[in-house]
């Protein structure tokens, strides 16, 4: 059977060498809805890292949604040139990133990592290009929107597609994002004081070769053999460890100050106190969120159901008074999200969305 991690790479791209020629769910879809994405009035779109996990999910996720598009270019390291690739029912080619890439081209999603971001996004821009970035690189830069559409869509007004003027815009980490869609609704109603934040993250997160990292590491063990780590320092089936990014000299990771800093970015509240512990799990993708809410106004339960049942995106999952708390000034609610799509590529595709 074919493994999850395979089969994501598997969804889209179709190798000369390293992957086998299926068709992909794109070939599936109607024609109707292959005709209303490929428009001589839409954007050219270029995927920057499209053969990564995000970059995939970039694919699946432009499709699902028709978004429109002039034409699309799709690009990745020199290690992938060349590589044919299925979107929409057409063939592509990926090409090396270099700085002639976004010449023409409208909008560009980037999923390549924080240094290519660095490198290559203000090429992009100056070129005219809007760029939607999933790295770090320029999310606490304060001229950068840092963006939920569904929780701070007026952070990027400013921003105008066709102008001939190129600009960034930021998409939080995917914790942040997962996070503060639970909570933002809620925060809006009673206004949060403090909030602590427990994740569950999962091998999805870390990329591609980590959920084949994750895959191959389950098959090891169960055989008694002993496990590869390659990506994770430490052995990960079977295991949880504290978040693989780097510590600070505050003893908090960076994962973990992602969500302090950010959060206070979108919420544009520079006195909400967070504080965030983030570890790595065994599962293969969707990360898990214990969230600790404290109010400046009451609110109960029962309000609180009622208002995320309400708001695009939220499904209503668990949700308790805090007991540790006098009357309805805390709750906890446990939250769950896929972090490759509504963390990254789904988030990235609704700010484009919003530029048309
Ligand atoms: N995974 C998530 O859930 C998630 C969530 C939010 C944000 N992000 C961010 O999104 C970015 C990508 O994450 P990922 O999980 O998709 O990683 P990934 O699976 O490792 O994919 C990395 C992508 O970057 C490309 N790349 C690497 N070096 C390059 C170069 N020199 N020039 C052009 N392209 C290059 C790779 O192309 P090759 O295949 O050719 O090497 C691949 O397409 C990171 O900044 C990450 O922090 C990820």
């Amino acid at each position: 059977m074919e493994s999850p991690a395979l089969a994501l790479q598997r969804h889209f791209l179709t190798g000369s060498s390293c992957f086998s020629p299926k068709p992909s769910l794109s070939l599936r879809l109607p024609a109707a809805i292959v005709r209303m994405s490929l428009r001589e009035d839409g954007p050219s779109v270029s995927v920057v890292g499209v053969t990564g996990a995000v970059g995939q999910e970039f694919l699946s996720v432009l499709s699902d949604r028709s978004f429109p598009y002039r034409s699309i270019r799709m690009l990745a390291s020199k290690r992938s040139a060349g590589k044919h690739l299925t979107f929409d029912g057409r063939d592509y080619v990926v090409e090396e990133l270099t700085p002639d890439s976004f010449d023409g081209v409208d909008i560009a999603l980037f999923s390549a990592g924080g240094s290519i971001s660095k490198l290559f996004a203000p090429i992009a821009v100056e070129k005219g290009t809007i760029v939607v970035d999933n790295s770090s690189a320029f999310r606490m830069d304060e001229n950068v929107p840092l963006v939920i559409p569904e929780v701070n869509p007026e952070a990027m007004v400013h921003v105008k597609l066709g102008c001939g003027k190129g600009a960034l815009i930021a998409n939080p980490n995917c914790s942040t994002i997962i996070c503060l869609m639970a909570a933002t609704p809620l925060h809006r109603r009673s206004k949060v004081k403090r909030m602590v934040v427990s994740t569950y993250q999962a091998a999805s997160g870390a990329g591609a070769a980590a959920m084949e990292e994750l895959e191959q590491q389950t098959r090891e063990v169960l055989e008694g053999k002993e496990p590869t780590c390659k990506i994770f320092k430490q052995q990960y089936a079977f295991n949880l460890f504290s978040h693989n990014a780097p510590v600070l000299s505050n003893g908090y990771n960076e994962e973990e100050m992602k969500l302090v800093k950010e959060t206070r970015k979108i919420w544009n509240d520079m006195n909400v106190k967070v504080t965030a512990t983030c570890i790595r799990v065994p599962v293969m993708r969707a990360h898990a969120e214990s969230v600790n809410l404290q109010f400046e106004n009451p609110l109960d339960e029962d309000t609180a159901k009622d208002i995320l049942g309400e708001c695009p995106g939220c499904g209503v999952g668990r949700i308790r008074r805090d007991v540790s708390q006098d009357g309805d000034y805390g709750l906890d609610i446990f939250v769950c999200g896929d972090q490759i799509r509504k963390g990254a590529a789904l988030n990235a595709v609704q700010i484009a969305e919003m530029l048309l």
